[in-house]
C-alpha cells in the first residue's frame, strides 16, 4: 500500500506527539514507582519451584499491577541453580536491580517462617541498602508464624487440611526447621495454639527441639499407630524429602516405622495452602 506524503507526514507528527507523552508519564513514574520483593531461602528441588509459583500467582490475583521480583538468601542454592542456568539473586543484588531499574518503593516479603537468624540478617541488609539510598522507602513484612494471631490462623488451615488428609483416630506430625535462635520458641508456641484445636497434631523440628522424640514420647501415649508425616516449612524441598519421608535410617519415617508406626507423607510446603498464603499476604499488606 502506497501511502500520500501527507499520510506520512501526520503519521510521524502523531508519533512523535505520543513519544513525548510516553516519555512524559515515564518521567512521572520513576517519580514514584513500586515494587514487590518476596525473599526466600530458596530451593533446587522441583516440588518447590511449583510452590513458589503458586505462592507468586497468589499475590499477583491481589496486587495486579505490582512488578514482583524474588530472591534466595541460601548462598549455595544460588550456586546450585547457576551452574543449571538459572540466576536467582540475593536480597542485596535484587534490591539493587530494582534501584537500577528506578523503582523508588520497595515491599519486601519475607517468605521464611519464623523471625529467626535468616529474617533478621535480611533486616540487616535492608537496613544497610536505606541507609545507602536514603531516596528509596523500602519496608520489611514480618514472617508467617509473627503473633499469636498468625499462628492461629495458621493452626486453623492446618486443621481443615489435615482433619480432611488423615483418618480418624490418626495423628499428624509436622516437621519444622528449628534454630539456635530465640525465635525457636515460636515451635512449642504453636504446639499449644494447635492443640486445643487438634489434640493430635504433634510440632517437632529437623535442627533443634522439640525433637522427633520428644514428640513421639506424646503421641506413645495416646496409643495411635497411623501418623501423617508433612513439613512445617515454606515448601517441601531437601528436608522435607531426605530428613522428613526419606529412605535413610535416620529419617523420620524410617524412624517410626522401625518403632512400630504406619507412616503417610504430605509432601506439600505451607505455600502450597492459599488460605496460610493470606497469612503473608496480610504482612504484605499491612506494610505502609
Ligand atoms: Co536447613
Amino acid at each position: 500500500m502506497k501511502m500520500s506524503f501527507k499520510v506520512n507526514v501526520l503519521i510521524l507528527f502523531v508519533m512523535l506527539v505520543a513519544g513525548t507523552a510516553c516519555i512524559g508519564s515515564k518521567e512521572k513514574k520513576q517519580e514514584m514507582k513500586e515494587g514487590i520483593l518476596l525473599v526466600t531461602f530458596g530451593s533446587s528441588y522441583p516440588g518447590p519451584k511449583a510452590t513458589f509459583a503458586n505462592i507468586e500467582n497468589e499475590i499477583r490475583k491481589q496486587h495486579p499491577n505490582t512488578d514482583l521480583y524474588w530472591a534466595y538468601t541460601s548462598r549455595i542454592i544460588r550456586k546450585i541453580l547457576k551452574k543449571r542456568g538459572e540466576v536467582l539473586l540475593s536480597p542485596e543484588e535484587a534490591l539493587n536491580k530494582m534501584k537500577a531499574e528506578g523503582y523508588t518503593q520497595i515491599k519486601l516479603q519475607s517468605l521464611h517462617i519464623i523471625p529467626g537468624t535468616e529474617y533478621n540478617d535480611l533486616k540487616e541488609t535492608l537496613n544497610t541498602f536505606l541507609k545507602a539510598n536514603p531516596t528509596i522507602t523500602a519496608q520489611l513484612g514480618t514472617p508467617l508464624m509473627q503473633s499469636d494471631k498468625d499462628m492461629n490462623s495458621l493452626a486453623d488451615c492446618m486443621v481443615t487440611a489435615f482433619n480432611k488428609e488423615k483418618e480418624e483416630g490418626e495423628a499428624v506430625l509436622f516437621m519444622g526447621h528449628g534454630t539456635h535462635h530465640a525465635a525457636n520458641e515460636r515451635y512449642a508456641r504453636f504446639q499449644k495454639i494447635l492443640t486445643p484445636k487438634a489434640e493430635n497434631f504433634f510440632v517437632g523440628t529437623v535442627e533443634a527441639s522439640p525433637t522427633l522424640d520428644d514428640i513421639e514420647a506424646k503421641l506413645k501415649k495416646t496409643g495411635i499407630k497411623t501418623v501423617t508425616l508433612t513439613p512445617l516449612m515454606s515448601v517441601a524441598g531437601d528436608h522435607a524429602s531426605n530428613d522428613m519421608a526419606g529412605e535413610e535410617a535416620d529419617s523420620w519415617k524410617s524412624v517410626l516405622e522401625a518403632r512400630g508406626y504406619t507412616v503417610k507423607i504430605v509432601l506439600k510446603g505451607l505455600g502450597d495452602y492459599n488460605d496460610v498464603v493470606d497469612i503473608w499476604i496480610n504482612h504484605l499488606d499491612a506494610i505502609k
